[in-house]
């Protein structure tokens, strides 16, 4: 499993002295370069968001409550004050998805705020104004012909569910009952919208919460090295994506976009290309093998093949793991892959049990050109997590891939980047169907605030006006041409220094 989101936190419980290797020898002599790649028609072109990150009142939600804790949250920024208020902004943002020719929208409906109560969730009795302002948006989407891409989980759950003031209590995840109600919230939105979707995401980044939440510390409940936790969160995410599998399958019946098939249904996962800190030292290569099997692998092992390991140790040899279990089995009919970056494991330093290693990811001692959030730009490493998910032989969707950069001085170039390292993945035979960039509008990015900006538009945050910026011109035009050239990567301007949001 990984960290991220303010991996700082775990790095300051040790001291270390990093060798990296060099970006320079990242890139053996390879085969020579295509001048061209091409994506095809249907190819999904779109961007992304969260619900909480980009909706406003959403205090009855395990991240409502935390960011109204002092101390939680950079700056003490809050989606309330300032944020891009989403619901709001229907008609604006959809005409800046068709302006940037995006044929996609990737987006969460918020089950706190459809079922803001136990009460109404027990009866059904879904939140009138939530169900308008989300018919609002698929009315919009249809009208514009952009396809919804809907996630049913994105990080925040209801506070009757996860409630982050009692975190010596089990929450969110960790409670079997959260289980059986994500499938039943599963069901009724795959029902209720089952003639706009068909693009389903289960649970966004299944292995960042229990990293996030139960050892980082950062993200609700806020608990601090407690593996056992992380590890029953980690097993119950799985788990229930199978269940919300199967209900989205059962609930949608109807094919929205004529293509036969009713629904496409996936797990969103973050991947990460993962290295040793010391190539050299056998040791931190099998901590990197280990980390890169934990946070890359073992949640499409359960879902994909059915390969239960319960006790994470690589092996399917414990009491209750479980092989090619048709209970588990065959539960995804894409991968969703989100790529950002790389992470380093060590055997240096304090080690995570059960990971059993030291793993970092911000700012990597390396000469890899950064982000403002510190991480490393890293386009090879995504042909490496995509060679990583080839033996599952399933449709691939980048569901999220983006860049911190609030001067955009470096996202046209990160875009270019990384849309050609996807392409000749393509042209090698890779069922890749889309890219689905981080983020459509600058948003609230969970313990770090509103400093880091991820979008392709910014937002202001008194008027909420929002205004593109050049890389949203330069994705409009790789969208509408379905390709590029190797000379547009080489023209594009060289990485500048990051701006840091300390
Ligand atoms: C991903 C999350 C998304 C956003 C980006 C920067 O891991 O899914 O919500 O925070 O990172």
């Amino acid at each position: 499993m990984l960290a991220r989101h303010g991996l700082a936190a775990i790095a300051a419980l040790a001291t270390l002295v990093a060798a990296c290797s060099s970006s320079k020898t990242d890139a053996p002599a390879g085969p020579v370069e295509p001048s061209e790649v091409t994506f095809g028609p249907g190819f999904m072109w779109g961007s992304a968001s969260a619900a909480f990150q980009v909706e406003k009142g959403l205090p009855n939600t395990d991240w409502g409550i935390w960011v109204k804790t002092p101390g939680k949250i950079k700056g003490g920024d809050d989606p309330d004050v300032g944020g891009a208020d989403a619901l709001a902004h229907v008609d604006e943002d959809i005409a800046l998805l068709r302006a940037s020719n995006q044929n996609t929208y990737r987006f969460s409906i918020e089950w706190a705020r459809v079922y803001p109560t136990r009460a109404a969730f027990d009866a059904d009795q879904p939140d009138a104004n939530a169900i308008a302002a989300y018919e609002k948006l698929f009315a919009a989407l249809r009208a514009a012909k952009i396809t919804p891409f809907v996630t049913l989980q994105h990080f925040s759950l209801p506070d009757y569910l996860s409630d982050p003031r009692k975190p010596n209590e089990p929450q969110g995840w960790e409670r079997p009952e959260t289980i059986e109600l994500f499938a039943k919230w599963c069901q009724r939105a795959a029902a209720r919208w089952a003639g706009d979707v068909d693009w389903w995401a289960t649970i966004n980044e299944p292995i960042v919460s229990p990293i996030a939440g139960y050892i980082q510390g950062n993200f609700p409940p806020g608990v601090v090295l407690s593996v056992d936790r992380a590890l029953a969160v980690g097993r119950n995410e799985a788990l229930a994506h199978v269940k919300c599998f199967d209900a989205v399958k059962a609930a949608d019946t109807k094919d929205a976009d004529g293509d036969g098939k009713p629904s496409m249904v996936g797990i969103v996962q973050h991947q990460r290309a993962v290295e040793p800190e010391d190539p050299t030292y056998a040791d931190d290569v099998a901590a990197a093998e280990r980390v890169r099997y934990l946070n890359n692998l073992w949640v499409f092992n359960a879902i994909v093949h059915g390969d239960w390991d319960d006790d994470f140790d690589g092996k399917l040899d414990g009491p209750k793991d479980r092989k090619a279990d048709p209970a588990l089995a065959n539960r995804s009919d894409y991968l969703g892959i989100n790529y950002y970056s790389a992470l380093v494991a060590t055997v240096n330093g304090i080690k995570i049990p059960v990971i059993d290693a030291f793993i970092k990811q911000d700012r990597l001692l390396n000469d890899r050109p950064k982000t403002d959030f510190h991480w490393d730009i890293y386009p090879k490493g995504l042909r490496i997590i995509l060679d990583e998910v080839k033996p599952y032989k399933l449709p691939i969707i980048i569901t999220e891939n983006g860049i911190a950069d609030s001067k955009d001085a470096n996202r046209t170039r990160f875009l270019l980047e990384h849309v050609w390292e996807l392409g000749k993945a393509k042209a090698d035979g890779m069922d890749i169907r889309g890219y689905i960039h981080w983020s459509l509008l600058d948003n609230f990015e969970w313990a770090s605030g509103f400093c880091p900006r991820f979008g392709l538009h910014t937002v202001d945050r008194t008027t909420g006006a929002r205004v593109p910026r050049a890389s949203a011109q330069a994705y409009g035009r790789i969208a509408a041409s379905g390709k590029i050239t190797r000379a547009d990567v080489d023209a594009s301007p060289q990485y500048a220094p990051p701006t840091y949001c300390e």
